[in-house]
């Protein structure tokens, strides 16, 4: 077994929904993540999936309970160090791209790297790089309305990669494709993150997809219903 990355304890979420109302959404989350390993979550909808990656992604805070990282308590952080740490050592795909309109393809995917300080010569090499990754050098210079969902995913998903993040948190990314590119698009995060050796955990609603993943998490009633490896 590879060394935990990440782990929480008994992570809990209370949303406040009126003056005295609120909706206990994570009922105690314990979780372990090993560096390298694939996870999908699934779980019917409303059951807090993305409010569970949220909190891994420490885009918000749990309301009770911990998230370490390497033994790290990260909610222990100052928001400073809370974005550079999210910066360097998280990477996001959403199920919508949230591609920045007036900037091209090659320039979302640098603007991680820009906010972690990276040498632009150094970055831009990279950020190119990863342009032909994933299928897209012939459309770097092109806004994100000038390219299709699919590949605006893509980008999306090169721009998560940029600044080598040990995690990769990914929200339904191909939710909103048709089947073929919603496959292709996770062949090639999956494929990317095996051969970096990044961790992947991956919100899904497509079972066979899940089955593909290292192991399955499956949420319930806002708990862990259960927790199973795959072959
Ligand atoms: N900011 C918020 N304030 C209040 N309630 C919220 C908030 N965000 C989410 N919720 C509620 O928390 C529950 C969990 O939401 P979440 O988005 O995590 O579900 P999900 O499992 O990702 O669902 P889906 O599969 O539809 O994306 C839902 O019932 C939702 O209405
Ligand atoms: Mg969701």
């Amino acid at each position: 077994m590879n060394e935990t990355l990440l782990q929480t304890y008994d992570l809990h979420k209370r949303y406040r929904t009126g003056k005295d109302s609120e909706l206990h959404v994570l009922k105690g989350i314990t979780l372990k993540v090993a560096a390298g390993e694939i996870v999908a979550i699934v779980g019917p909808s409303g059951v807090g999936k993305s409010t569970l990656l949220h909190l891994l992604g420490t885009l918000d805070r749990p309301s009770q309970g911990r998230i370490t990282w390497q033994g790290r308590d990260v909610n222990q952080l100052a928001e400073a160090q809370l974005a550079q740490f999210r910066n360097k050592t998280i990477g996001f795909v959403y199920q919508m791209h949230h591609l920045l309109p007036e900037f091209t393809a090659l320039e979302n995917i640098l603007l991680p790297g820009l906010i972690a300080g990276q040498r632009m010569a150094a970055l831009t090499e990279r950020g190119r790089r990863l342009l032909s990754q994933v299928g897209l050098e012939a459309r770097a210079g092109h806004r994100p309305n000038e390219l299709s969902g699919g590949e605006q995913q893509r980008v999306a998903v090169a721009r998560a990669l940029i600044n080598q993040p040990r995690l990769i948190l990914a929200d339904e990314p191909s939710g909103n494709l048709d089947m073929a590119s919603g496959e292709q698009l996770h062949q090639l995060l999956w494929q990317l993150c095996r051969a970096n050796g990044q961790t992947l955990i991956i919100v899904t609603h497509n079972r066979e997809l899940a089955q593909r993943a290292d192991r399955v998490v499956e949420l319930l009633d806002g708990r862990i219903k259960s927790d199973e490896k795959n072959d």
